[in-house]
Parts: structure tokens; sequence; C-alpha cells
């Protein structure tokens, strides 16, 4: 993995010259010694003094396909030696052509796209799209879910630190998410029928102060939140009680979907289709793109020019997304994700089940949560032995991510396209740094 390399010098050289030019606010330098991106392929990145790495994050689960896959390079070339920039306003061939692909792959019934290049503006746009539909404004939401950081979607953020600095107010009804490991809140019952009775409870009472709902938003696995997977019956308990309230259900699937859990989206696993359901990351196979899919009925119910942003159609980013879609499907990545997951999952489990400091182990197809505690007993949360572990990985030349409600779930969601043994080589890295 680590490939030689010693010394910063090229790396320092590239951090002084954005320090001093960078407003605050981004999370640049919260590492005072940043991997400076150079190069990536595959599932490697190199930094800009030569090291190399292997990269079981996949660049915040981006890189689905894999960094620089050739058939989504070669789709981004031909589109640039072609046509660049579109109006949104303007149809395109490759829009038709992305459009057709995303209805391929949507769950059955979801007919109708809507683009966004990120996915907090997609949020943006399928929450106040359930707001006109249903002509209500209440959002039912739970802890732990994340949704985005712009203003129109951070007010849905469970985390409030995330609104702190902008100063922007919640604005959803919060419930506890059935966490299996972390709902303390449930005292030993289980937390997925005890938050939708609690909701149904809500729904019910005349008194309870919930307004009517304009719809439900959860993440079927949440990602920011850990690599959290609710318990089973959970999505089928929301949708029963979404339908019960007159609310559409909309499923964030920005990182749980698109092959990651092992099937194409992470309801399948469930069997739930939602009303509403927004994709991101990994489908624009590495660029920007993002897009709201829905019912016909509902994804209908704007009126021309109720939205609209220069690059919503941009057709660089569209033809890359027709690329990784069919690079997803012609290569069986969702299956390779099933594959190797499960593998790796059983793996982790069994080399971490002695491990003092490894509280909870989970997750599905190559989407994985590991929790770090200082005492198995308790479960107390560890972000300085969290912050340690990733520190120590990337000495290693392996790259995880870090996430959970206190920072301390490690989380790995490689490229699906990863070679088996160097999956195999990192997670023998991470069983030695992890025990
Ligand atoms: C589940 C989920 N929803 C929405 C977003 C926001 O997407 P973006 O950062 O592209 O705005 C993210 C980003 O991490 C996410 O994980």
């Amino acid at each position: 993995m680590s490939a030689g390399a010693t010394g910063r010098a090229a790396s320092d050289a590239v951090c002084d010259r954005i320090r001093p030019l960078e407003g605050t606010g981004m999370r640049t330098f919260t590492d005072p010694e940043p991997l400076v991106w150079a190069r990536t392929e595959g599932t490697r990145i190199w930094d800009e003094d030569g090291r190399e790495y292997l990269d079981l994050y996949a660049g915040f689960a981006v890189a689905t396909v894999g960094y620089c896959h050739p058939r989504v390079t070669q789709a981004i070339v031909e589109q640039a030696q072609t046509m660049t920039h579109c109006p949104s306003a303007a149809p395109s061939r490759v829009r038709a052509e992305l459009y057709e692909r995303l209805v391929e792959i949507a769950p059955e019934g979801l007919e109708r796209v809507l683009l966004a290049v990120t996915g907090s503006t997609a949020n943006e746009m399928a929450v106040q799209l359930a707001r006109a539909a249903t002509g209500r404004q209440t959002v039912v939401t739970f802890s732990g879910t994340y949704v985005g950081r712009t203003v129109g979607s951070v007010r849905y953020a469970g985390k409030r630190a995330y609104r702190e600095q902008l100063a922007v107010p919640g604005d959803a009804q919060f419930l506890p998410f059935p966490d299996p490991y972390r709902s303390p809140w449930a005292q030993g019952g289980d937390p997925g029928e005890l938050a939708l009775g609690l909701l149904e409870e809500m729904i019910d009472d005349p008194a309870s102060g919930l307004e009517r709902p304009a719809c439900i938003v959860v993440e079927p696995i949440q990602g920011n939140g850990g690599v959290v997977v609710p318990p089973a019956g959970f999505l089928a308990g929301l949708r029963r009680l979404a339908d019960k309230a007159g609310a559409l259900l909309l499923f964030d699937e920005i990182q749980c979907g698109f092959g990651r859990s092992g099937r194409m989206w992470a309801c399948e696993h469930e069997g739930v289709v939602p009303d509403l359901m927004t994709i991101g990351k990994g489908i624009g196979g590495g660029l920007a793109l993002a897009a709201v899919l829905g019912r016909p009925d509902v994804m209908t119910t704007w009126k021309p020019d109720a939205i609209t942003s220069t690059f919503l159609a941009n057709a660089l980013n569209a033809a890359a997304g027709v690329a990784a879609i069919d690079v997803l499907r012609e290569e069986r990545l969702v299956e390779r994700s099933a594959r190797l997951g499960a593998r790796a999952l059983a793996r982790l489990q069994e080399g971490l089940a002695d491990a003092p400091h490894i509280g909870h182990v989970r997750g599905r197809g190559l989407f994985i949560g590991l929790e770090v505690v200082k005492d198995r007993e308790a479960h107390e949360p560890d972000p300085e032995r969290t912050a340690a572990f990733v520190r120590t990985l990337r000495e290693r030349g392996v790259i995880v991510g870090r996430g959970g409600r206190f920072g301390t779930v490690i989380k790995l969601s490689p490229a699906l396209v990863i070679d088996e043994d160097d999956l195999d080589a990192g997670l023998n890295t991470i069983l030695e740094v992890l025990t």
C-alpha cells in the first residue's frame, strides 16, 4: 500500500498556497497535515509527495465505480469534445439517455426524474415538492439524519452543530432513529417498534402537537450517522404510517444507494418503495450529479419554471452519469458489493469479536461501520481513539472514513470494483490496527 515516499515537502507547499487564500469554514485544515490529493485511479489515491494509499472510503462514498474508470473517462472526453454546457432549459440527447438509465434502475413506480447538482439540493427539491404536492409543511425525520448542509437541507439534519454557525433553525419533527446499538431510550426494547409506536401515537393523537406531515424523510441506512442499519420492519412501518397520515415517504439513498449496500437501493432489502427518492454521490461517476426520482403523480405537481439552476442538466455530468450506470450494471457491481461485503463483514465481526475498543461491527454490502468505544459494556464513545485509529491506518496506507453521532464510527465504503486481494490486505491492516 503506502509506497515509499517520506516527507511532506510537496504536500505542504500546496497547503501553504491554499491556506492564506481560502475563507474559513471548510474542513480543509482540520487535520493540520491533510492528505493532499494529486492523482486517483480505481481504489488508489496518490498524494502530492507520491505516497500511494488504498482508499476504503471512496472519497466520501463517491467513487462507487472506482476513480477514473476508463469508460467514464472516455464518456467525459467524448462529451467534452462535443458539448459541455447545455442550459437546463434546453433538452439534449444526453439528458434523455440519463433519464432513461435512471428510470431503468429506479425502484418500481418511480418513473420521473428531476436533476440536481448536489445531494443537498436534491433533498431541498424533494421536500419542497412533497410540500407542494400535499399542501402541508411539516417534515418528520430522525436523529442522526444527514441530508446535506445547504441552508435548505441542513434544517433536517440531526446534528444541531451543523446549523449553529449558519444560524439556521431546525425545521422538522425529529424522532429518535432506531439504532440497534445505541438507543438507550428504548431501554432494551426493540427500538424500531418503539420509534414506530411513538410516531403512530403522534399521528393519531389530535393533541400531540404534530401538524399533519407533508413527508417522512429517512436514510434507509444512515451514512453520516455511522452506517446505522435500522431494525427489520422499520422502513415498512414508515411506509404504513406515511400512508395512514397522508404523507409522502422520502428515502435519501444518496450514500446508501447505487449498489453500495449490495442491492441497487438499500430500501430493496426491506421491499419498501418510497414516493420520492434522492440519489447522488456515485451516480455521477465522480462528477457532480444528483437527482430526485418519484411517482409520476407527485413529480408532475409543479408548473414550468418552479425550479432551475444553471448547471442542472450539464452535459458533461450527464454523460458521466450514463457511463457510471452502464458500468455498474455491466460489471455486475451490485452483486459484487453483496458478495465482497458479506465476506468483509464476517471477517471483521470475527476478527474484532474480542477487540476491547470495538463495540459494534455492522453494515450491508460494501458499506460497513465499526463503532469505537472506551469499553464494550458501557458503549461509551471514544473519539480520541477513533481519531488515532484513522491516523494510524492512514500512516499504514489505508484510508477509511469517520462518522457517527459522536464521530466514533470508522466507516468503510470502498469502490465496488475493489480487487479482492486489495480488500483482504486492507482488512488485514484494519484488524492489526484495531486490535
Ligand atoms: C445521505 C446523504 N444525503 C445527502 C448528502 C448531501 O449531499 P451533497 O454533499 O452532495 O450535497 C449526503 C452527503 O454526504 C449524504 O450522505
